[in-house]
């Protein structure tokens, strides 16, 4: 069969079902970061294992050191393509609470936003993909293609069981093109291909100073402040204009090639409105580069939390002994994530005022990815986008990270199409995330589309 009329008929009937279903899911909370939820990051792995059971998929739940993997496959189809759907069923944390309308983990529909931590990053989005495939099953025809799922619970930190595990299951793995839905539309309305993701580096930095709170009194003046020297060392790593400071950290940064920045000057894109969005005067970031650039295909250095001192109410006048801040770098090929940290340790030791300590622990690290943009695959991705949002996709890249992508390029020796129906105001990460209900049931659809295509391709 096609995903002809047959199935699509199918799937909007099926629709309730398919919105009840991530509700679910969504009701579960499963924050891989949290050492509380263990039990319910393992029961939102189970919920997706039986889901695509149910279907009749081989199902495998597979652990690891930390959060189990779901693994299941459709039947294997002589000669036909394989493709491996890559996705993620943990979730960020949901601090800070109050700004949430409805509680992050009570799904909730407002003028058709489903509303909930990882409606869109990423259960909402990888369910597109187990949807079109339990449905596709159901209804009782064969696909013409094997998928293969691999959904993890360790993506939010860092996939790195999935890293140390992948070269042993390369044969379970095996595949034509790894599918990725955790990305998003280039704007409302308009889809996306993604080719590119910026990698990542991630810090945690400690300065100590003496051995306890001090008063800031009797000891203002004749020590060095651990906080202050923090800042400083944090500030010491960028410039006003955007440029890090980091010794040696653009060497092995790939220059935009002209006739990629010449098509993304042509997407619409306007700055003021982007402010406006995110609820500032104006952007700014390098100088010579465009947001969009900026956003892709430059690295950066962000502070993703700070934390020293009294932070109660009223005034306490100390010199704390400690402060601590969490910060990253956006990584763009051919950045390596160890040369990195190498670099930052340098700094640090060059930087650091003498009278305080500091300690860095370096936790997630994951390369830059580049993907082809005109392979058998993107050309098939083109007519099921095309089918289903009613315009063909942009080519673009993206600014986020999914750390385990260029692994699959190197181990599994595959391509790999990411294709996001989330939109840039979804707030993931943030509170209120949401994931357009609509997005979501067009996404069943070209997900649906996607397989009838691929399976031509042989
Ligand atoms: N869905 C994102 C990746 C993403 C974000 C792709 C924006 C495209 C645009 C993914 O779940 C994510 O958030 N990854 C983390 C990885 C990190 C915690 C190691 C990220 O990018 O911060
Ligand atoms: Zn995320």
């Amino acid at each position: 069969m096609t995903a002809s009329k047959d199935l699509l008929g199918q799937l909007a009937e099926s629709a309730p079902r398919h919105l009840a279903e991530l509700v679910e899911w969504l009701r579960i909370p499963s924050v891989s970061s949290d050492s509380t939820r263990i039990h319910e990051v393992k029961q939102a792995a189970s919920w997706v294992a039986e889901k695509l059971e149910r279907a009749g998929l081989d199902v495998e739940i597979m652990p690891t050191e930390g959060h189990p993997m779901v693994y299941a496959e459709s039947p294997k189809i002589d000669g036909a393509p394989v493709v491996l759907v890559y996705g993620h069923y943990d979730v960020q944390p949901v601090e800070p609470l109050d700004e949430w309308v409805n509680g992050p983990f009570e799904p909730t529909i407002r003028d058709g936003n489903l509303y909930a931590r990882g409606a869109t990053d990423d259960k909402g989005q990888v369910l597109t993909h187990v949807q079109s495939v339990c449905d596709w099953l159901a209804s009782g025809q064969s696909l013409p293609l094997q998928v293969k799922f691999l959904i993890e619970g360790e993506e939010e930190v860092g996939s790195e069981n999935l890293e140390r595990m992948l070269p042993e299951l390369r044969e379970k793995l095996a595949c034509d093109c790894v599918v990725i839905s955790d990305s998003g539309q280039y704007s409302d309305g308009q889809p996306a291909i993604t080719y590119g993701l910026r990698g990542i580096a991630t810090y945690e930095l400690t300065v100590n100073g003496p051995s306890q709170d001090l008063h800031s009194g009797s000891f203002g003046g004749a020590v060095v402040n651990p906080a202050i020297a923090l800042c400083q060392l944090l500030g010491s790593m960028i410039d006003g204009q955007g440029r890090v400071q980091i010794p040696g950290y653009y060497d092995n940064v790939r220059d935009l090639s002209q006739e990629e920045r010449d098509q993304w000057a042509g997407l619409p894109q306007n700055d003021s409105e982007f402010a406006s969005a995110i609820g500032v005067d104006k952007l700014s970031g390098e100088q010579g580069y465009t947001t969009d650039e900026r956003r892709w295909a430059r690295p950066t250095f962000d502070v993703n939390g700070l934390t020293s001192g009294h932070q109660g109410e009223g005034v306490k006048t100390i010199i704390p002994a400690t402060a601590k801040a969490k910060f990253s770098f956006r990584l763009v090929p051919d950045q390596d994530p160890s040369e990195v940290t190498a670099a930052v340790e340098q700094h640090l030791n060059d930087h650091c005022p003498v009278g305080v300590k500091w300690n860095l622990e370096a936790d997630h690290g994951a390369p830059g990815m580049l993907a082809a943009t005109d392979s058998r695959f993107v050309h098939a991705a083109n007519a099921a986008i095309e089918s289903a949002f009613g315009v063909l996709p942009v080519l673009i890249r993206e600014g986020g990270s999914i750390p385990i992508v260029t692994r699959f390029q190197e181990v599994l020796g595959c391509d790999c199409l990411l294709l996001g129906w989330g939109l840039s105001d979804d707030n993931a990460h943030s509170p209120n995330e949401k994931f357009r209900v609509e997005d979501y049931h067009r996404g069943i659809r070209a997900s649906a589309m996607l397989w009838d295509e691929i399976g031509k391709l042989n």
